[in-house]
């Protein structure tokens, strides 16, 4: 037998219609902050993550499934969407016409090679979104309002927003200085991957999984204290602006974020304070470094797959389908054209409808409507049928109503919706 890969999943069956009921109400919010949607390939030029994401982050160090096409082309399965998201930017030169901000939504898979477990897959979906070219602090909280708005929706009240700032380029610069620094002495009491980072990534450091209760990370500078005078003000101005609009967030010293490519504003959600549902920020340099000219962006991912099982854990109610309008039972040759006839009118004008189609006795169909959980069946009948006639029943009243088959959608209109 072969089997799925590990880290992977089927979607089907009630799953399936909950993630359908979810894209439905993140898309219909995303249309009220004016985002347009989005999808990029799901392969890329390895270099784009390489170089956007960061030569020395473990996403690419140790995540990524990197292969060489037949044409020898490095490739990579994407990671991650936002440097995608920037490489159709710079390549469609959006950037030409800035008079509005680009502002775009995803919904993707993403393939990472990490160790499975609940909530870490290696095949997983990301619903994101990316606003290009404002670098007013204003477009960071209309991010985050759009990120923390979409939990609520969910019904994910008790979410936090974890918050911090990285500054800009020189406050980031030396930030990372005052890391290695205050790390140096101390780095052989922390763990491989830390000795490995300290030069190339101090930032990581803290927020290692491994390290996470020492108290050399607990003690370490902080972000905040080497902001410099503009990003102090844009930070304090950032939390003003979630205050007006009442959001939930808590300042995160050690928050870093695993990508290199912020600056300013990261923020993840939480809940219960456990793995993270989402994260994102600022990241004002990216599309330079893609090939661009300077366009400031700022967003955001909502892992989807967690969100959903947090969900399912807090035992949110999500609306499914499990009913349908009507079946159409059917014994003779007759009746059963007359069943694919009614069914296709049926189904074009909006309603479910079944009917049978392993050759099944009257009997064993009946069992089907309960199965299905009809509201109404048609017991087909020769002798109605000649006269363009039909008899319906309510499965729950147990009420029955002949009617002339050309009624029939009247009908429905009428009593299903
Ligand atoms: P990220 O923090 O790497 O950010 O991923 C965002 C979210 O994706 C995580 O918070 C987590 O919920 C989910 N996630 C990550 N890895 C896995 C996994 N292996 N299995 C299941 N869920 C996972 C980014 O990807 C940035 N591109 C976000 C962003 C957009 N920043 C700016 N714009």
């Amino acid at each position: 037998m072969i089997t799925k890969q590990k880290g992977t999943y089927d979607i089907y069956g009630e799953t399936a219609k909950k993630r359908a009921y979810i894209n439905e109400i993140l898309a219909s919010l995303c249309e009220k902050y004016n985002y347009g949607y989005i999808e990029t390939p799901v392969f890329e030029a390895s270099e784009l993550f390489h170089r956007g994401v960061g030569e020395a982050t473990d996403m690419v160090q140790k995540e990524t499934y990197d292969f060489k096409d037949r044409g020898n082309r490095e490739i990579t399965l994407r990671p991650e969407g936002t440097a995608g998201v920037v490489r159709w930017f710079v390549e469609n030169k959006l950037y030409g016409n800035m008079s509005e901000p680009v502002k775009v939504f995803y919904n993707m898979k993403m393939y990472r090679y990490e160790r499975p477990q609940s909530g870490r897959n290696r095949e997983f979906t990301q619903w994101g979104f990316e606003c290009f070219g404002s670098d007013d602090v204003l477009a960071d909280a209309e991010v985050i309002s759009l990120a923390y708005n979409a939990y609520r929706l969910l019904g994910l009240d008790n979410i936090v927003i974890k918050l911090n700032s990285l500054g800009d380029t020189a406050s980031r610069n030396a930030y990372r200085e005052a890391l290695i620094a205050y790390f140096k002495p101390h780095i052989h009491e922390l763990c491989e991957d830390c000795q490995n980072r300290l030069e190339k990534n101090p930032l990581r450091i803290l927020d290692c999984k491994v390290d996470q209760e020492s108290e050399i990370l607990k003690k370490a500078p902080k972000t905040v204290d080497y902001l410099n005078e503009e990003s102090k003000t844009r930070f304090t101005k950032l939390q003003e602006l979630l205050d007006l609009m009442d959001i939930n967030y808590v300042i995160d010293t050690n928050l870093v974020r695993g990508l290199d490519y912020y600056n300013h504003t990261v923020f993840e959600v939480v809940l219960d304070n456990s793995y993270a549902l989402g994260g994102g920020g600022r990241y004002n340099g990216l599309v330079e470094t893609l090939g661009g000219p300077s366009v400031p962006g700022v967003g955001f991912a909502m892992g989807y797959d967690r969100t959903l099982l947090a969900m399912e854990e807090h035992n949110i109610d999500i609306p499914i389908q499990n009913t349908i309008d009507l079946y159409l039972l059917y014994v003779s040759e007759c009746e059963k054209e007359t069943a694919a006839f009614i069914a296709q009118d049926v189904r074009l004008n909006g309603f479910i409808c079944e009917t049978d189609l392993l050759s099944k006795s009257l009997k064993a169909q009946f069992k089907s409507v309960e199965r299905l959980n009809a509201k109404y069946l048609i017991v087909l009948n020769e002798e109605e049928i000649k006269k363009d006639r039909i008899t319906i029943k309510d499965t729950v009243t147990k009420e029955e109503k002949s009617m002339p088959i050309t009624d029939l959608i009247d009908y429905l209109d009428m009593n299903s919706r």
